[in-house]
C-alpha cells in the first residue's frame, strides 16, 4: 500500500485529482471505477473545473460506479445515478452510454449484479478504481462480514451506514435497506485502487484498513492484497496510524520521491 498523507482535506482532494488526471493523460480511454459519498463531492467539482479549463479530458473514458441502492430508480433524487449525473456526467455532458451504474430498480437485482460484473470484464476491466471508506471500514457497500472474494451482489446495509447516509435523504424518506455493490473481488481486480479518506470520523477505519489484520470485520483491509493500492489521506484521517512517521518519510507531503 502506498500511503500519502496530506496536510488538509483540500490538499488530499487535489492529490487524488492529480492521480486521476495522470491516468487519463496516459490513457484517455481509461476505464474508471467511480465512488459516491460526501468525500468525493470536491473531487468531482475539481475534475469538472479542470475539464472546463481544458487541462484534462474525460470524454473518452468509460466509467462503472461502485454501487446503487436497491429500489431507487435512476431519476430518484438520492439514487447514485442522480448523484453522478448532478456532479460529473451532466456538467461535463458525458455520453450516457459510457457511464454505467447498477440499476437499483432492476426486476431481478441478483441478475443485475451479475450483468454488471460481466460488463466490467467486457470493457477490459477497471484501470483506476476510486474508493471512499465508511466509518465501519466498508468499501462500496461491502459491509463488515463481506466475503473478501465476493463478486458484485446485493448486500444488506448496516444500521450505522443507513444512519450515516440519512443526511442525504429528506426527513420523510427512509434510506433503502439493500444495495447492489461491486464485490471485494471485483475491486481487487482493478489495476489501480485509489482510496480517499478525510476527517477524524475515518481515522479508526483507516488504521484498521492499513495496519489491522486482513479481515472481513474491516472489508477495506482487503486492499492489503491489492498489488497497487494508493491511500490518500488528510492529517485527521491519518491520526490513528501507528506507522505514520514512516509513511511521511517515504512520501513527504504525500509526494513521490526519486530513488537514490
Ligand atoms: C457510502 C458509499 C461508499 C462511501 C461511503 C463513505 O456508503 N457507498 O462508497 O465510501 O458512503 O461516504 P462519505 O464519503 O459520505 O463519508
Amino acid at each position: 500500500m502506498k500511503i500519502l498523507i496530506l496536510p488538509d482535506p483540500a490538499a488530499a482532494v487535489a492529490r487524488c485529482v492529480e492521480i486521476i488526471a495522470q491516468t487519463l493523460n496516459e490513457k484517455p480511454q481509461a476505464v474508471l471505477g467511480l465512488a459516491t459519498g460526501g468525500t468525493m463531492e470536491p473531487v468531482y467539482a475539481r475534475l469538472v473545473e479542470r475539464a472546463r479549463a481544458g487541462e484534462i479530458a474525460l470524454d473518452r473514458m468509460t466509467s462503472f460506479n461502485l454501487d446503487e441502492y436497491v429500489g431507487l430508480p435512476p431519476e430518484h433524487s438520492q439514487s447514485y445515478h442522480s448523484y453522478m449525473r448532478d456532479r460529473l456526467f451532466g456538467p461535463l455532458g458525458l455520453d450516457p452510454s459510457r457511464t454505467h451504474l447498477p440499476r437499483g430498480d432492476a426486476p431481478d437485482p441478483a441478475a443485475e449484479a451479475a450483468r454488471f460484473d460481466a460488463a466490467i470484464a467486457q470493457a477490459g476491466g477497471i484501470d483506476l478504481q476510486l474508493l471512499g471508506i465508511g466509518g465501519n471500514g466498508h468499501i462500496g457497500f461491502n459491509e463488515p462480514s463481506s466475503s473478501l472474494a465476493s463478486p458484485t451482489r446485493v448486500k444488506t446495509l448496516t444500521l450505522a451506514t443507513r444512519e450515516a447516509n440519512a443526511r442525504f435523504f429528506g426527513p420523510e424518506e427512509t434510506v433503502p435497506r439493500f444495495a447492489i455493490t461491486m464485490g471485494i473481488a471485483t475491486i481487487l481486480r482493478s489495476r489501480h485502487a485509489v482510496l480517499l479518506a478525510t476527517g477524524t470520523k475515518k481515522a479508526t477505519a483507516v488504521a484498521a484498513m492499513a495496519e489491522g489484520p486482513l479481515s472481513a470485520r474491516c472489508p477495506a483491509s482487503a486492499l492489503q492484497l491489492h498489488p497497487r493500492a494508493t491511500i490518500v489521506l488528510d492529517a485527521d484521517a491519518a491520526a490513528d496510524l501507528e506507522l505514520r512517521q514512516y509513511y511521511e518519510t517515504v512520501h513527504p507531503q504525500g509526494q513521490e520521491v526519486a530513488l537514490g
